[in-house]
Parts: structure tokens; C-alpha cells; sequence
């Protein structure tokens, strides 16, 4: 059909459904298009911001008959920020949406029919992120704009801990008042030990006055610069499931420290660890999964590929008295194809990307009576998981919500060799 749908122009569209990054779907002009922050049965009023060959993407100007599960967002950057997808929808849809989005991607993706779980809610709906990566424009801090590299300049960030905030107040002050080229702030702080850390880049080398300036915040405890810790100690500590772990400014540590408690517990009942079991962590980060279940098993092996990490993940063991479980530095498919022994049970925990196909093929020749895959994102999860089916069964599925008021959902899948 000739597609009459053209580029700023606006039009009236009815919502049908949401598709799985939480986007709501519509026809305009007999196209297929994609529209953030609405819900299905609205009737909206958009612009057309991109035309593809297939579909089209739209901005949401204006609810013309608003849903009546539509919520009050409660954000004033909302309408143009990147920074999270579904403030408008309830916790419960939120929820139901992070379910059915599994079950889809593990049926069509996965060719696994299963019921998944309800999705484990967290008790927080804001200030739960103890992680935030700022980008910096023209003495702008913020989010892009969905889908964009525009600047949304924001005052505060509601998914982000109240700490975390009150550094984003100063940091605003700084740049109002100094000319700079900086370009990404990451804020990370621990609720737990209090610590907080900043990590600052930017293309001018003399911006580094930012780092003296934010080292006199009392809250502050480490600063880093272009890669250099010019403040403290470079990393903070964090505590989850009774232990303490070194997290270094290029580790990995899950976003949501009250979450990150459940998610752990829940994989670990999900393996039903034995004292006689060696256990594979692929992808460990600063060895959390290796280190908890330690106590649990005979031995632990953990591979991860950033060195900071291993450093990080080897301090945790003294740290935490740990003697059963070795870390090794590398590629996760490289290094795993150098395991010669019997693993009895395979934790493994990638980055969205998914688990590289050669890793896949290597855990296959392990063979481990269990697979524990634990991942942030579905789509690659499923593909993987339909890797394995020729010899492992899906046993259980539970999502666990790690990022409320976003599209984003953690999950739990329990495999069974058969
Ligand atoms: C989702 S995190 C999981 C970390 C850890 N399991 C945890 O719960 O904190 C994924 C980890 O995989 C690591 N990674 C990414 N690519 C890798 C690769 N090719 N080989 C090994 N590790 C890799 C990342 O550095 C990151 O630490």
C-alpha cells in the first residue's frame, strides 16, 4: 500500500497494545508505528520522529482519551527523558507487563512453553537505583531524550537513592558556574556502608578541578577522572546476602541493592546446591554469586573478563574468609573451554547481549546436571535458552523486578539436563 505517512507530521492514533521494550503500538497511515510513555485502548495525539521501511516512530504530544489504568507519572522530565519508559502505568500492569513479556520471548524466542512466575516485586517503586550514569552537553546534566542523542536537562532523578540526587544538586551547581567539556557522570553509592563514588569524563584534562571540588562534599568518599582515583580509594563496599563485596568503578554490581538480596536467594533455592557439587559462576563480576554460594558447595569456579572485576572478586575472598572458590580472568569462552573437570551446576549470568554461542557449546560438553540463567534481558535469554533445549528442560521461570517503572525486567531460569 502507498504510505502517505510523513516525517512531523502529527496524527490521532488508537494504542493497541505495548510491545516488549513497553512502546505502544499503532497504525498510522497504514503503517505499523511506535509510540513511548502511552498505553493500550488510549487514543493519542502524536508526531511522526522517524519513518523505517517497515514501521515508524512517534512522539507523544497530547492523551486525547486517557486509559484508566494511566497513572499520574509524578516526574516533570518524564515527557521528553530517556531515563525510564513507564511511570505512567500502575505497579500491578508494570508487573503483569514483565510477565507476559518472559512468557513471550521464552515461547516465540525460546520455542519453551512454560508459566512463568509472577514477577517478585520489589518493596521500593523509587529511589532504589544505586547507580546513575549522567550525560554531560553545554553545562547540562541528564538523560537523552528516548531514542535520540537530545539532552533532557533534569533536577533530579526519581528512580535514583536520595543521595544520589543530592550529589546531581551539586554537581548542576559546578557546571552552571564553570565553562567545562565534560561528558559522563557516574554516580554510585552504597546505602549500606554509606560510601559513594564519583566517576567523571570529560575530553579537556583540566576539568579535573571537578574533582576537587566534589571531594569536599562530605558525603563523597572516592573521585575518579578520566580513569585515575584522585580521591579515596576508587571503590566502595556493598552488602548483600550476609557478605561484603569490593566494588570497583568498572565492576559490575546490580543496580538495585535491595533486589539484588531476593534475586540471589531466589537462584540459590532455585539449584538446590549439594556439599559435594563444584559450581561454575560464568561472567561473576566481583564473584557476588561465587562468593555467597561458596558456603553451600565443594568448590567454585568463577570467569570474568574485566580485570578490575577479578581483582575486586579475589579481595571479596579474603574479605569474607572464602578458601573453596578460584576466579579467573578472561573471555568467558575461552576460559571455559579450558575447564577440565566434572561442574555439577553452572550459574551464569551474561551481559544483555546473551551468552556467547562457542560458551553455549563448551557448557554443553560440561554437561552439568543444573544451569541457573539469571539475565536482565529475555529476548537474548530465550535465544540461548533454545541453544540448550536439545538437552536441558526449562524447569522455572522467575522474573524478579530490579527496575520498577521501566520496561526492564530481571530473570531466573532453572535448566535441567535430562
Ligand atoms: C550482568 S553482569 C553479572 C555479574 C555478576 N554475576 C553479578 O551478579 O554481579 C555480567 C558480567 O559479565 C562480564 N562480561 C562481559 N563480557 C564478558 C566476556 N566475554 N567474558 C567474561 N565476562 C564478561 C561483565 O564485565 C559483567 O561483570
Amino acid at each position: 500500500m502507498f504510505n502517505t505517512v510523513k516525517i512531523d507530521e502529527v496524527y490521532d492514533v488508537d494504542i493497541t497494545s505495548l510491545e516488549n521494550e513497553g512502546k505502544g503500538v499503532c497504525k498510522v497511515g497504514g503503517m505499523i508505528c511506535f509510540v513511548p510513555k502511552v498505553l493500550p485502548g488510549e487514543k493519542v495525539k502524536i508526531r511522526i520522529t522517524e519513518i523505517k521501511k517497515n514501521y515508524a516512530r512517534g512522539k507523544l504530544i497530547d492523551v486525547l482519551k486517557p486509559s484508566d489504568k494511566r497513572i499520574d507519572p509524578n516526574c516533570p522530565f518524564y515527557k521528553d527523558c530517556g531515563g525510564c519508559h513507564l511511570r505512567h502505568q500502575s505497579k500491578e500492569d508494570n508487573l503483569l507487563f514483565k510477565k507476559e513479556k518472559v512468557e513471550t520471548a521464552l515461547k516465540r524466542i525460546g520455542k519453551v512453553d512454560i508459566e512463568v512466575d509472577d514477577v517478585i516485586p520489589c518493596i521500593k517503586n523509587d529511589n532504589y537505583r544505586n547507580k546513575m550514569s549522567f550525560k554531560v552537553e553545554n553545562n547540562k546534566i541528564g538523560f537523552y531524550e528516548e531514542g535520540t542523542y537530545r539532552l533532557v536537562s533534569i533536577d533530579k532523578c526519581n528512580l535514583a537513592e536520595n543521595r544520589i540526587n543530592e550529589i546531581l544538586g551539586v554537581v548542576k551547581e559546578y557546571l552552571n558556574e564553570n565553562e567545562n567539556e565534560i561528558k559522563m557522570i557516574n554516580v554510585r553509592e552504597s546505602n549500606i556502608t554509606n560510601e559513594l563514588l564519583i566517576d567523571i569524563y570529560s575530553v579537556n584534562e583540566n576539568d579535573i578541578d571537578i574533582a576537587s571540588y566534589l571531594a569536599l562534599n562530605e558525603s563523597v568518599s572516592t573521585v575518579i577522572f578520566n580513569d585515575k582515583v584522585v580521591y579515596g580509594n576508587g571503590y566502595i563496599n556493598e552488602i548483600t546476602n550476609g557478605l561484603m563485596f569490593k566494588v570497583s568503578s568498572n565492576s559490575f554490581y546490580q543496580v538495585n541493592s535491595i533486589q539484588v538480596e531476593k534475586l540471589y536467594e531466589q537462584a540459590i533455592k532455585m539449584a538446590e546446591l549439594q556439599k559435594d557439587e563444584v559450581a561454575l559462576d560464568l561472567y561473576c563480576g566481583t564473584g557476588t554469586i561465587a562468593c555467597i554460594i561458596s558456603g553451600y558447595v565443594k568448590k567454585v569456579l568463577g570467569i570474568e573478563l574485566v580485570d578490575d572485576a577479578i581483582i575486586d572478586a579475589k579481595e571479596n575472598l579474603i574479605t569474607n574468609n572464602i578458601n573453596n572458590v578460584r576466579f579467573i580472568c578472561g573471555d568467558a569462552a575461552k576460559e571455559i573451554s579450558k575447564i577440565n573437570e566434572k561442574v555439577d551446576v553452572i550459574f551464569v549470568d551474561p551481559p544483555r547481549k546473551g551468552i556467547d554461542r562457542k560458551a553455549i557449546a563448551v557448557m554443553k560438553k560440561l554437561a552439568p546436571k543444573k544451569i541457573i540463567y539469571i539475565s536482565c534481558n529475555p529476548v537474548t535469554m530465550s535465544r540461548d535458552i533454545s541453544y540448550l533445549t536439545d538437552l536441558y528442560d526449562v524447569k522455572k521461570v522467575t522474573p524478579v523486578d530490579m527496575f520498577p517503572n521501566t520496561e526492564h525486567v530481571e530473570c531466573i531460569c532453572f535448566l535441567e539436563r535430562r
